[in-house]
């Protein structure tokens, strides 16, 4: 049987070259070779950080945009997670299996106690949501940065549980996790991420990319700004990065701006596709209703055997 493969994009803020490697490049690569990938805009996760509904609209209609032009093929299942409410269904049973000292045990909010914050019931949540969407959908692979490690985990238990309780009905997903992408860091050294403004955006012009990798925090082992070639590991092969490095030792100026070179020769296709595309929203609109369209059958499916499992049917 054809493999499905999952993932997922939250719509809340400007996407960055760190989701490009840690989610949206290993999900091009499991294109084609007859798997059946799907894309989702996990839209309703995004509700957990963005107040703002302009924002969120402004995010929501990048994201498709984006994932185009960087290449999604045709025949993927692109979809909005808000369009497809079977994945809230299936989280409420899964929630109803589960306690909350498991709950307690996520990062996010045992992140939020340590710093003495509260959390929103939305984002206590959030792993059960994350669970159904990839349960509902029915994944066998879901490609995901590292950061994401644990929510696999819970989806893989929400799994387990629920076949324990109610026999064989949901299946077993795996994560695709890659280590050799890791966590990309950010210009301060730290994981590259919107809630910490330390981010290089993708469709950042090139005066804008100058001025990120120029305030790149350069700590340096040899000579090497450990940061720097971190990001540009990403881009060339490190037997060439390696011999660049050596020639420039200590020069930090020239390896910047051998970096902002390799970013915007990247990048600048990925700009101007995305630039055309966003020019057309009724076309994206019209991709992701046949996005919805699949992404419905296949949760209906799932959903109508859980429903005589638990039984409320
Ligand atoms: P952010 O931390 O900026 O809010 P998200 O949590 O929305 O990013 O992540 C979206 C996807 O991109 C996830 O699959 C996540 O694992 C991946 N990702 C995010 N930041 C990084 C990073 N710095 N390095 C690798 N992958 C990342
Ligand atoms: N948690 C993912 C992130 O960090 C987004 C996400 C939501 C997701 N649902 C998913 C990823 C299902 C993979 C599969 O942004």
């Amino acid at each position: 049987m054809a493999k499905t493969v999952l993932t997922g994009i939250q719509p809340s803020g400007q996407l960055h070259v760190g989701n490009y490697f840690g989610a949206i490049l290993p999900l091009l690569n499991l294109q084609g070779e007859g798997r059946e990938v799907r894309a989702m805009v996990a839209d309703q996760h995004a509700l957990t950080t963005v107040r703002e509904p302009d924002v969120l609209r402004q995010s929501l209609a990048e994201i498709p945009a984006i994932l185009l032009a960087a290449g999604l093929a045709d025949d993927v299942v692109l979809f909005r997670q808000s369009d497809v409410p079977e994945h809230a269904e299936l989280a409420w049973y899964l929630s109803c299996l589960t306690t909350v000292p498991y709950l307690q045990r996520a990062h996010a909010y045992k992140d939020a106690e340590a710093k003495g914050k509260e959390c929103s019931a939305g984002t206590f949540y959030y792993p059960v949501l994350m669970a159904a969407d990839i349960l509902a959908q029915d994944a066998d692979l879901v490609p995901v940065g590292k950061d994401n490690q644990q929510h696999i985990e819970f989806a893989r238990d929400f799994a387990q549980k629920f076949n324990n309780a109610y026999g064989e009905t949901l299946k077993m997903p795996e994560g695709l996790i890659s280590d050799e992408v890791g966590t990309v860091p950010g210009t301060d050294g730290r994981k590259m991420s919107k809630s910490y403004g330390n981010v290089i955006p993708l469709l950042a012009s090139r005066d804008e990319l100058s001025k990120r990798v120029m305030s790149i925090v350069t700590d340096s082992a040899d000579g090497v700004p450990q940061n720097v070639y971190a990001i540009h590991a990403l881009l060339r092969p490190k037997d060439e990065l390696d011999a660049l490095y050596a020639e420039k030792a200590g020069k930090y100026r020239d390896l910047k701006e051998a970096l902002l070179e390799d970013l915007d020769a990247r990048f600048a296709p990925l700009r101007e596709r995305y630039a055309a595309l966003v020019a057309d929203p009724a076309a994206i609109e019209a991709r992701l209703a046949r996005g919805a369209a699949a992404a419905r059958e296949a949760t209906g499916a799932v959903l109508a055997k859980v429903r005589v499992a638990v039984g409320l049917r």
